[in-house]
């Protein structure tokens, strides 16, 4: 086998979690044998979720990424001027593709850095580190595969130098909102003096660009919502007709989150062999596989300060769009 001659740079560990994740198996069974029918976001992931999710960021419709894209582009050497890190983590790193933007801030401001992505989609994230570590001749990848939700206590990170902890993409907006206050708390747990935190979220908007951003007229959105049930068909032998679904996306204003629902078409009976049962889904009945919460600038403020973090600047997309936001402990 030939190995890069890049490989001594990059790393990966398994990252055990610090309290017990349910498995697909339990989340198939807590979320799909009651009403009204869920599954966590996390199995949209594999291999074809993630290049799907890939695809759907090329979207027209979808501005969230490219968005966050232009504000670390115009504001990455002011983020890493007041950051100063020694090390960068970042959560649900995936392609790392906009995370290059700080990259290429540490490369012109002479202050290189350690990344540490952390991503349960380890193929992913695995490509992108190698791609990282030949395109930036003085970076360490330390790959951390794991689950988040699990924690982050257990991170293998015993390094000094400052920390930029990074959470992009508005995935902080797939959490309930009281999930989202307890990850940041966390992340406030793991900060140490001067560490900063740099994270994005999108803003609420009107209903028409929320929803199609969520609902891509090339079907990309509607590929990655249906490819978690190909997920459950091929880890626990799940019977479902995938292709029988419709991609349903809806803003629900009261909430301010756009909810991702799938539809079933007709009356089937889909089999569950690895919980030993079945479930009979109605024509129109739907199965809630991802909520996107948005944010106001209130809400970001009232986020923040209850997971005990200050917000130290605000870079905002022209227009509201979206926020990228730098903050400390408090
Ligand atoms: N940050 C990237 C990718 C966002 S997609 C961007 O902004 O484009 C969400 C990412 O989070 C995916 O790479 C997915 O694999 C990862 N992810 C989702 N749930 C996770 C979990 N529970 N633990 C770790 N990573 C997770
Ligand atoms: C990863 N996350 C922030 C995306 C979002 O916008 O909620 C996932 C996604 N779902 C559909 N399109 C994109």
């Amino acid at each position: 086998m030939l190995l890069s001659p890049h490989a001594n740079r990059l790393v990966s560990s398994r990252v055990a979690p610090a309290r017990p994740v349910s498995s697909l198996l339990e989340d198939a069974r807590h979320g799909l044998l009651q009403r009204p029918r869920t599954l966590p976001p996390k199995y949209f992931y594999d291999d074809r979720g993630s290049r799907l999710f890939e695809a759907i960021c090329q979207t027209p419709e979808y501005y969230p990424s490219r968005t966050e894209a232009a504000l670390l582009s115009a504001h990455a050497d002011s983020i890493i001027e007041q950051a100063a890190p020694a090390h960068l983590l970042e959560l649900g790193s995936g392609s790392s593709r906009k995370t290059r933007h700080l990259l290429d801030a540490c490369d012109r401001l002479g202050r290189p850095c350690g990344y540490w992505p952390f991503d349960v989609s380890a193929g992913m994230m695995l490509d992108a580190g190698a791609a990282l570590v030949a395109d930036y001749a003085w970076l360490h990848v330390h790959a951390l595969i794991g689950d988040y939700t699990g924690g982050l206590s257990g991170l293998p990170l015993r390094q000094a130098g400052r920390r930029l902890i990074v959470f992009l993409g508005g995935t902080l907006g797939n959490f309930e909102p009281a999930d989202a206050r307890a990850m940041l708390r966390e992340i406030a747990t793991l900060m140490r003096g001067d560490d900063g935190l740099l994270v994005g979220l999108d803003r609420v908007k009107d209903r028409a660009r929320l929803e199609a951003a969520y609902d891509d007229a090339d079907g990309m959105t509607a590929a990655f919502n249906g490819n978690v049930l190909s997920v459950l068909n091929r880890e626990l032998g799940a019977g479902f007709p995938v292709d029988t679904y419709r991609h349903r996306a809806v803003f629900d204003e009261n909430k301010a989150r756009i909810e991702m629902r799938l539809v079933a078409g007709h009356d089937h009976r889909v089999q569950l062999p690895a919980l030993d049962t079945h479930i009979d889904m109605q024509a129109g009945e739907e199965i809630l596989t991802e909520v996107s919460y948005k944010f106001t600038p209130a809400s970001i403020e009232a986020l923040l300060r209850e997971a005990g973090l200050t917000l130290t600047r605000h870079y905002e997309a022209d227009g509201g769009d979206y926020s990228l936001l730098l903050a400390k402990r408090a």
